[in-house]
């Protein structure tokens, strides 16, 4: 497993690894975390999902999960994820979930941002979606900080039937003036993606 992160003024971004097991049950099997994304599963059910979610990474075309920590201790506290990856639809999906503890922190905005900006600065996508439950409100402010708007012209493939997809797209993306994922290789999004030719 790659040892390259993404690093904030207060996070680091690392591939999910079989050490990550505690979080994403916790993450998986909380009623409050899972309220807008689906079922809560029992430990044994998340275990398998955990496993799955790590052979997943190894395929080419596979959701890949990342770890979000604090710089400070290198405690977990969340994970995001990038899905759908389709050079074809220049187009990516990402999402995001953070422990309870950790919210209202301003992490899932630090976090997201800096994802976002890794991912148009290293693969071929013009555009980044978003899909979620139409009740909730956190992840919709979340998305509205960072310039994500509602289409309605095109849906993205995979996306759910009634859930609101937004998306962000290359030309109203706000690049930061200091190139910050310069150093991660394509591979970190996932394989058989071919750079960007500039
Ligand atoms: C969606 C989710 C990731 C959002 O996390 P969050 O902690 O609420 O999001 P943020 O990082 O934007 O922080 C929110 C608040 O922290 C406050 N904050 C505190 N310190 C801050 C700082 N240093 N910098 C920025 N904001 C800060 C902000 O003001 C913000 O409040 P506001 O939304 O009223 O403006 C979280 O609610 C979650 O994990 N939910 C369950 C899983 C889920 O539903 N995921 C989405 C699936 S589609």
């Amino acid at each position: 497993m790659s040892a390259q992160a993404l690093t904030t003024a207060r996070l680091r971004i690392r591939a999910m690894e079989s050490g990550d097991r505690e979080l994403f049950l916790e993450l998986y099997g909380d009623a409050e975390t899972m309220r807008f994304i689906g079922r809560p599963a029992p430990r044994r059910e998340n275990n398998a999902r955990f496993r799955a979610a790590l052979d997943a990474a190894r395929k080419p075309r596979g959701p890949r999960f990342f770890t979000i920590l604090k710089k400070r201790g290198r405690v977990p506290i969340g994970l995001c994820s990038i899905r759908r990856i389709s050079v074809r639809e220049s187009s990516a999906e990402v999402g995001i979930m953070l422990i309870r503890v950790a919210r209202g922190r301003g992490y899932a905005l630090e976090s997201r941002r800096a994802f976002v900006d890794a991912a148009f600065q290293t693969l071929p996508i013009d555009t980044i979606w978003v899909q979620n439950h139409r009740s909730n409100t956190d992840i919709a402010r979340l998305n509205a900080k960072l310039g994500f708007a509602e289409t309605v012209h095109w849906r993205p493939r995979g996306a759910r039937r009634d859930w609101r997809v937004l998306i962000l797209s290359r030309w109203n993306w706000s690049a930061p003036s200091r190139p910050m994922a310069e150093h991660l290789p394509v591979e970190w999004f996932g394989g058989n993606i071919s750079r960007r030719t500039r």
